[in-house]
């Protein structure tokens, strides 16, 4: 990991003009997390609570990824880095446009070479969409492995769409089973998780 690049992007990331959603940010929300981590999970952007601290994931989705985080024995501050789409939260939360993602779409491929990842996550249907270009259904792709830019990349739900609908925990456990298991293959033989 280049330290002063990846402190130069971020630094570029709180400054950027590219799209309109700069006029209505409080903060910009450039990721967190473990710049070594292994793992990159890749959200849709930042919503009031992430927006008011500048802080990915702080909110009730936040909550709720922390504690499946917990349950794969995986943590912030050493297996993980959270980003998202866009650095920058859309008003009243709506879906992120076009444009919007094509502005902020080089941050996310300059972070995602910085840190170099094992294994990637996409969380939502924005997720996937944003970083492949393609217009696919998360309930049709979720659970299976996919190529992207010569990495992996598991698809699963955004947390969100599991608070609205708990059936949904099932599947997404699944597919988080499967990252552990990934993870345990390429960087850490030895990684504990009591659930599988
Ligand atoms: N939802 C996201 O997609 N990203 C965040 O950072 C917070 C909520």
């Amino acid at each position: 990991m280049n330290e002063e690049k990846f402190e130069n992007l971020k630094n570029e990331v709180a400054f950027c003009k590219k799209c309109v959603l700069h006029r209505y940010r409080t903060n910009t929300v450039f990721g967190n997390g473990n710049p070594e981590a292994r793992i990159f999970l890749i959200g849709e952007g930042p919503g009031y609570d992430e927006d008011q601290q500048g802080i990915a994931f702080v909110g009730r989705s936040g909550q709720l990824l922390d504690k499946i985080l917990a349950a794969c024995n995986f943590t912030r501050e050493k297996h993980v880095f959270i980003g998202n789409i866009l650095k920058c939260r859309p008003p009243q939360n709506r879906t992120p446009s076009t444009d919007e993602i094509i502005a902020c779409l080089p941050y996310l491929e300059s972070q995602i070479e910085l840190i170099d990842p094992e294994i990637i996550m996409t969380l939502g249907a924005t997720a996937l969409r944003g970083l492949t270009g393609k217009n696919l259904k998360i309930t049709e792709v979720r659970g299976k492995w996919m190529i992207w830019n010569n990495r992996i990349v598991m698809p699963t739900y955004h947390p969100a769409a599991l608070l609205r609908n708990p059936n949904l925990k099932k599947d997404s456990w699944e597919d988080f089973k499967q990252v552990i298991l990934k993870y345990r293959e390429l960087v850490d033989p030895d990684h504990a998780c009591k659930y599988i």
